[in-house]
């Protein structure tokens, strides 16, 4: 055999080895525009889902002193004791209910790896997880390597892209272990009003399925208060709350969240997280001390500025004839596109090429998101403002 044809056989040896779910997962849709972005100079970017502030100062500067201090050691891995407790008050503040911080808490590696560890500690090969698309694209990637099956409730634009209880209901079968919420939501900023979620916590008791909740945009929500599934009755014994530090306090970087729940599920948990991962970053979970005690005024400065451009996208994009839901929350517009005639993707190419703006194709969200583009207001007032220019004379052109 020649050399050439043994390195073939080799490589193809190796391909034969990688796993079903690792294989069939596709690429995020997201990273692979993202691509073509990065390579697109003096482009304004209205693609990222992260705050563009940095980090309050307050927050960070409690990190790099644990690291001077020499807290760079492996934590306990469900946290360390002083945060667990205060994630438990915030939450009994936030939601009225009490979770015991060394039973119920569980402090993770951002919302990410919350996600991860909690549908692997519910899933059996071929069990169900409804997701409601449009939704963030980790979702049913993150369902599919816990060897789950993601089952697409959709929604619509004509309804404002608000959950209709009696399709999730029918997509409920008997394999059905799990539905997965997000309110305010990625990408659509839509939010789920408490009688909903009455209705949908009804569902779950009869059927007897587990709720997981992530409300990761909690704090970052504008013309009402925010309401969690957890606060209805009987609600925390089946709902596993994920939150997180990343949006609200800007530490996407830090890697830092926390998981809420039914003790016999966050042990299962904890078994996980104890092998896979030990512990989240130390120095994090002493910056989080400092950001829930001290960062609220921060939080709301970020808010208070995350308001004021929601108001001038929506605004901007109806006005040139996109129509654009008002987001109850997060930091994302998801105007209509239809009528330029184009799919979002072709949109969002056409856009990139030619006036370098970024936003995010619909459809990577599922396929109601088709005819849509998902554009981040995380993004300096200036430049948004210079987007918006630039997208209504790309609109015009069409
Ligand atoms: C809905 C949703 N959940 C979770 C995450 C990931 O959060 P984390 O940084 O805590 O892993 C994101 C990030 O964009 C998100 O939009």
């Amino acid at each position: 055999m020649s050399k050439s044809r043994l390195r073939l056989v080799g490589k193809n040896n190796i391909e034969s080895l990688i796993s079903n779910a690792g294989k069939s997962i596709p690429p995020s849709g997201i990273r692979e525009f993202f691509d073509i972005v990065y390579s697109t100079p003096d482009c304004i970017t209205l693609g990222v889902g992260e705050p563009d502030f940095v980090t309050p100062w307050r927050i960070s500067d409690t990190g790099a002193f644990a690291i001077r201090e020499g807290y760079t050691h492996y934590t306990p891995n469900r946290g360390i004791p002083e945060l667990l407790n205060l994630i438990s008050s915030m939450l009994y503040e936030k939601n009225g209910v009490e979770y015991d911080s060394e039973d119920e808490l569980l402090v993770t590696m951002g919302v990410s790896q919350g996600l991860d560890i909690a549908l692997r500690s519910i899933i059996n090969p071929g069990d169900e997880v409804i997701i409601i698309e449009p939704c963030y694209v980790s979702y049913a990637a993150t369902i599919e390597l816990a060897l789950g099956k993601p089952v697409a409730v959709q929604t619509t634009s004509n309804n404002d892209f608000k959950i209709d209880v009696s399709r999730l209901r029918e997509a409920i079968t008997p394999k059905t272990k799990a539905v997965l919420l997000n309110y305010p939501g990625n990408p659509t900023g839509q939010t789920i009003d408490r009688e909903s979620l009455e209705i949908i916590a009804k569902i779950a008791t009869e059927k007897n399925i587990i709720v997981l909740s992530d409300e990761i945009y909690c704090s970052i929500i504008y013309d009402k208060e925010h309401f969690s599934i957890t606060s209805v009755p009987g609600m925390k014994e089946r709902t596993i709350y994920l939150n997180g530090f990343s949006k609200a306090y800007a530490m996407t970087g830090w890697r830092l969240g926390y998981i809420a729940g039914p003790s016999v599920l966050i042990s299962t948990m904890l078994k996980i997280h104890q092998y896979t991962a030990l512990c989240a970053p130390s120095m994090s979970q002493y910056a989080a001390v400092e950001a829930i005690e001290k960062a609220d005024k921060d939080v709301e400065k970020m808010r208070q500025e995350y308001l004021k451009r929601r108001n001038f996208i929506v605004n901007e994009f109806n006005d040139m004839g996109l129509n654009c839901i008002m987001p109850a929350g997060a930091f994302y517009a998801f105007p209509d596109i239809k009528s330029t005639g184009l799919s979002s993707r072709d949109f969002a190419l056409g856009l990139l090429k030619a006036e370098k703006v970024a936003v995010v194709p619909g459809e990577v969200f599922g396929e109601c998101g088709q005819g849509h583009i998902r554009c981040s207001y995380a993004t300096a007032m200036d430049d948004l403002k210079e987007a918006l220019k630039r997208i209504r004379r790309y609109v015009n052109t069409l």
